[in-house]
């Protein structure tokens, strides 16, 4: 994967989602070192250009890029040049004239990371784009759900909410479909994308049959931010018929875990107790964000530095 962008999910294949995988899975012992730090990408640059807000994804490739010891930047579009009407394209040539190793985007618009990436010399990976993609955030997912379960391939995951606005629903979607898994898809009819049978999944309005025997519930938050019009009467109606609590787990597997990209709305796409919780594992997949990110930075910029042959 040298100098690959990674904009989408739908571009790997399933081998590179295992090598992704293992190589993140070593990187977790980095964590309990006494010292957190190991010398692979010294020398290596990594802007984090987001244009949306962040806490994990954010946090977590500063936290990744510094754990191997390369040398990272937080662009600030507040007080950047932005201000003073620079376009974003402009923006990131800019720093790509700086000559990064690679280029983390996050942006509300879906395709901005793809445009930037045809443009820029240093790979790109895309950290959330609109409704489109957010494939680190899959990835991390499935190694979770590897951690737990052992394997992906037969598993059955029900992904409850905001699936039509949601880019982890898609990634997430892509990622368990490839590796072998089942999806389901729950939600209110208007968060269902249109015709979402032709992702591969079986959509469900009815929360009790998609809970049904899944191994893996994923809960997705209200994206207020991207809502247009009215989904559902109200947050009271949508958390009493699709918040999770422990009452409604009894419908899934009897070992089912919970998970959540987070930010949670605490009470209304999950119940208080299940947030903090087993069955939840929602900082395990935090943590599990810094060693996925680690894996994704050795891959893509790790062996030797651009333009020269390998040793
Ligand atoms: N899961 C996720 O993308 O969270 P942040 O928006 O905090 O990065």
């Amino acid at each position: 994967m040298i100098g690959q962008d990674l904009i989408g999910i739908q571009d790997l294949t399933r081998e590179q989602i295992e090598t992704i995988l293992d190589t993140a899975q070593g990187m977790t012992e980095v964590a309990g070192r006494e010292i957190k730090k190991v010398p692979t990408l010294r020398g290596r640059t990594i802007i984090n250009l987001f244009f949306e807000d962040s806490t994990r994804t954010r946090s977590s490739f500063e936290i990744a890029g510094k754990r191997l010891s390369a040398d990272v930047i937080n662009f600030s579009p507040s007080s950047s040049s932005l201000n003073k009407s620079e376009s974003i394209l402009d923006t990131a040539k800019t720093l790509d004239a700086m000559d990064p190793d690679c280029v983390v985007v996050r942006h509300k618009v879906a395709g901005v990371p793809q445009r930037i990436a045809e443009l820029l010399d240093a790979p790109i990976i895309n950290a959330g784009d609109g409704a489109h993609e957010h494939p680190t955030q899959a990835l991390l997912d499935m190694l979770t759900v590897y951690q737990e379960k052992g394997r992906l391939d037969g598993l059955t995951v029900a992904i409850v909410g905001d699936i039509a606005h949601s880019r982890v629903a898609r990634s997430n979607i892509y990622g368990f479909s490839k590796m072998g898994a089942e999806v389901r898809v729950a939600g209110p009819p208007p968060m269902l994308p249109v015709q979402v049978e032709e992702f591969g999944v079986k959509a469900y309005s009815n929360l009790r049959e998609a809970l049904d025997g899944a191994d893996v519930i994923m809960a997705l938050r209200i994206q207020n931010e991207r809502l247009k019009g009215a989904h559902f009467p109200s947050i009271r109606e949508y958390s009493a018929t699709f918040g999770l609590d422990r009452a409604k787990l009894r419908y899934a597997a009897d070992d089912a875990i919970v998970m959540h990209p987070g930010p949670v709305n605490r009470g209304v796409e999950l119940s208080h107790e299940l947030t903090d919780h087993r069955p939840s594992v929602i900082l395990d997949q935090v943590r599990n964000g810094v060693a996925l990110r680690m894996a994704l930075l050795y891959l893509i910029t790790g062996r030797q530095p651009k333009g020269t042959a390998p040793e």
